[in-house]
C-alpha cells in the first residue's frame, strides 16, 4: 500500500508504510507492546538503531519513513545531516508539533519550541545567563566539586554496606548532575536523601518514563487519549500536576524574595529581565512567570538525563577495560598527583582521559537520534523533495558509527582522538552534542561536569565488577536518552 507515499511527487526513497500507523507498526514496536508479547523487559536501543542505520544501506543516507501519516526524513551520515543542519539552517532548525510534547510544553521553554524570535531570544538570555554563573568557566567548579564529595563519601559507605554485591552508581550520579542544574537555575542544592527533591526528581523520571515507553506513545497518534481517566493517561497528568506544584511554588518563593541588585540564580535574573522589560514599556514580551516555568521543566530535561547516563556509560566502559582505567590513572597520578584534586585546568595535560571520554561518547551517542527537527518550509534537498511540515530525524549514531569517517568503529579505541605525539585530536565529525543552531545549550556545562566527575572519581576510586557477577552488558535502554543497563561496580579506595 504505497498510497502515502505517492501522495507526496519525490520525497526521498523508504520502506513501504503500513495502513493507519504507517512505518511505526513494522520497525519501532514501542517496548511495552513487546513485553507484552515476551520479548523481554528491556528493549535494546541498539537494535532500533542498527534498523535505521541499516535502513540507509538500503535507501540511502536520505530516506522516508511515516509513523501514521506524518512524514519523517531520517539524515543518515556527517555529509548529510552537517548539510542539513549547518548548510540551510533557515530551513532545518525548527521542531514538529509532537502532540505528547506539545500537550506538556505548551511549544514554550527552548527544546521544543518553533524557530523564530521568541526561541532565539529565550535561548540566547539563559545561555548568556548560565554563562555569567560560570557556565564554561573555573568560577563553575566548586559547584560540581561539592556534588562529588558527596559521592566519594557515600560511595564508600555504601560500598562498604554492600557487603560484595557492589552499588548502583546511578542515583548517586543522577543527584549530583540534578544539583549542578538546581544550583544554577534555582540557587539551592538539596541534599541527596532530602523528601522533595527525590519526589521531584522521581516525578520527571516517570513522566518521561510514560511518555516515551507506554500506551501514552499512542497519543501522538490518537492526541485525545491524552483525556482517557484511567492508567497511565491519569497517571501523566497527575505527575504533571505535581511537577507543576513543585516548580510553581520555588518559582513563586523567587518573586517574593527578589533583590534586583544581587541575583542570586537564573530565575532571579529571569524576573529582573521581566521587570526591565516593563519598566521599558516593552508590551506583550515572551518573558513572562509563566514562561520561566517551561524554561526550568526544559533546562532540567536536557541537562539531568543526558549527562548523568553519559557518566554511567563512562564508568562501565572503566569497569568493562580495566586496562584502559589503568591509563587514565596513571595519567592523572602524573600531572595531578596524589596531594590535590583534578581540576578544570588540568583539562588541556590530561589528553589520554579526555579522548577516553570522547570515545565513550562517540559509541554510547546518549541522544541517538537527536532531537527531532522539522522543515519549515518545502525544499529541495540532495535532489528530493522535502515538504514543509516533515520531521527530520539527524541520526547522529549513524554519524558515529559511519566506517568511511571511523576505522573499525564499534570498536572502543580511545587513541583514535590522539595524534601521533599523544595530542588531541579534535574530529569534526564528532557529534554528541549535534550540530547547527539548535546544537546542544549546556554543550560547556555537560563537558564541565564529564571531566570533573571521571577525574575525580578516577583520582580517588578502582572501580570494577563485583565478584560473581554477570559482566554487564553493553547495550542500551530505550528512553529520552541512551542509558546503560543497571550495573552495579565495587570501589577501592586508592593509595
Ligand atoms: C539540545 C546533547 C547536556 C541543554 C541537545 C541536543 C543534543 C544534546 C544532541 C539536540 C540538538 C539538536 O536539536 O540538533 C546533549 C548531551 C549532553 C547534554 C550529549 C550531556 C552529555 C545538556 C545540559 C544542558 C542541555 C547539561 C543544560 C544546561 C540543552 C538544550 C537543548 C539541548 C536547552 C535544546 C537546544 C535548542 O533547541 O535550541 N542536547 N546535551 N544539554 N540541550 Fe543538551
Amino acid at each position: 500500500l504505497d498510497h502515502k507515499r505517492r501522495a507526496f511527487a519525490n520525497i526521498p526513497p523508504g520502506p513501504t508504510p503500513w495502513p493507519v500507523v504507517g512505518n511505526f507498526g513494522g520497525y519501532f514496536i514501542p517496548s511495552f507492546i513487546q513485553k507484552r508479547f515476551g520479548q523481554g523487559s528491556v528493549r535494546e536501543m541498539k537494535t532500533a538503531m542498527d534498523i535505521l542505520t541499516k535502513l540507509a544501506e538500503h535507501h540511502g543516507n536520505v530516506y522516508s519513513l511515516f509513523v501514521g501519516n506524518q512524514l519523517l526524513v531520517v539524515l543518515n551520515g556527517f555529509d548529510v545531516v552537517k548539510d542539513a543542519l549547518s548548510n540551510h539552517p533557515e530551513v532545518f532548525s525548527d521542531r514538529p508539533e509532537i502532540p505528547a510534547v506539545t500537550i506538556l510544553t505548551k511549544r514554550k521553554g527552548i527544546v521544543f519550541a518553533p524557530y523564530g524570535p521568541i526561541w532565539r531570544r529565550q535561548r540566547k538570555f539563559c545561555h548568556t545567563t548560565l554563562r555569567n554563573f560560570g557556565l564554561g568557566k573555573l568560577s563553575m567548579e566548586p559547584c560540581i566539586l561539592k556534588g562529588l564529595g558527596t559521592i566519594k563519601t557515600e560511595l564508600l559507605r555504601l560500598n562498604e554496606e554492600s557487603t560484595g554485591a557492589g552499588v548502583d552508581l546511578a542515583p548517586l550520579i543522577s543527584n549530583a548532575v540534578s544539583n549542578v542544574i538546581c544550583s544554577l537555575i534555582l540557587g539551592q542544592r538539596f541534599h541527596h536523601e532530602d523528601h522533595e527533591f527525590c519526589t521531584l526528581l522521581g516525578l520527571m523520571a516517570r513522566g518521561l518514563e510514560i511518555c516515551v515507553n507506554s500506551p501514552a506513545l499512542l497519543i501522538n497518534i490518537f492526541p485525545l487519549l491524552y483525556h482517557l481517566p484511567f492508567g497511565v493517561f491519569k497517571e501523566l497528568k497527575q505527575v504533571e500536576r505535581d511537577i507543576t506544584v513543585f516548580l510553581k511554588r520555588i518559582i513563586a518563593k523567587h518573586r517574593e524574595t527578589l533583590d534586583p541588585g544581587n541575583p542570586r540564580d537564573l530565575a532571579d535574573m529571569y524576573f529582573v529581565e521581566i521587570l526591565e522589560q516593563q519598566a521599558a514599556g516593552e508590551v506583550g514580551s515572551s518573558f513572562t512567570e509563566d514562561y520561566l516555568f517551561y524554561i526550568i521543566g526544559d533546562l532540567f530535561i536536557a541537562g539531568t538525563d543526558t549527562t548523568t547516563n553519559s557518566i554511567l556509560w563512562i564508568l562501565l566502559y572503566m569497569v568493562l577495560y580495566p586496562d584502559i582505567q589503568d591509563r587514565v590513572q596513571a595519567e592523572i597520578d602524573d600531572v595531578v598527583g596524589r596531594h590535590r584534586v583534578p581540576s578544570l585546568s588540568d583539562k588541556g595535560s590530561l589528553p589520554f582521559t579526555e579522548a577516553t571520554i570522547m570515545e565513550v561518547q562517540r559509541l554510547t551517542v546518549v541522544v541517538p537520534l537527536g532531537i527531532p527537527h522539522m522543515a519549515s518550509e518545502t525544499t529541495e534537498f540532495r535532489g528530493y523533495t522535502i515538504p514543509k511540515g516533515t520531521v527530520i530525524v539527524p541520526n547522529l549514531w549513524s554519524v558515529h558509527r559511519d566506517p568511511t569517517l571511523w576505522d573499525d568503529p564499534d570498536t572502543f579505541n580511545p587513541s583514535r582522538f590522539l595524534d601521533n605525539e599523544g595530542k588531541l585530536l579534535r574530529k569534526e565529525c564528532f557529534i554528541p552534542f549535534g550540530i547547527g543552531r539548535r546544537v546542544c545549550m549546556g554543550e560547556q556545562l555537560a563537558k564541565m561536569e564529564l571531566f570533573l566527575t571521571i577525574t575525580s572519581l578516577l583520582h580517588a576510586f578502582k572501580f570494577r565488577v563485583p565478584e560473581g557477577t554477570p559482566t554487564p552488558p553493553l547495550l542500551g535502554r530505550f528512553g529520552l536518552t541512551l542509558a546503560p543497563c543497571p550495573y552495579t561496580v565495587c570501589v577501592s579506595t586508592r593509595g
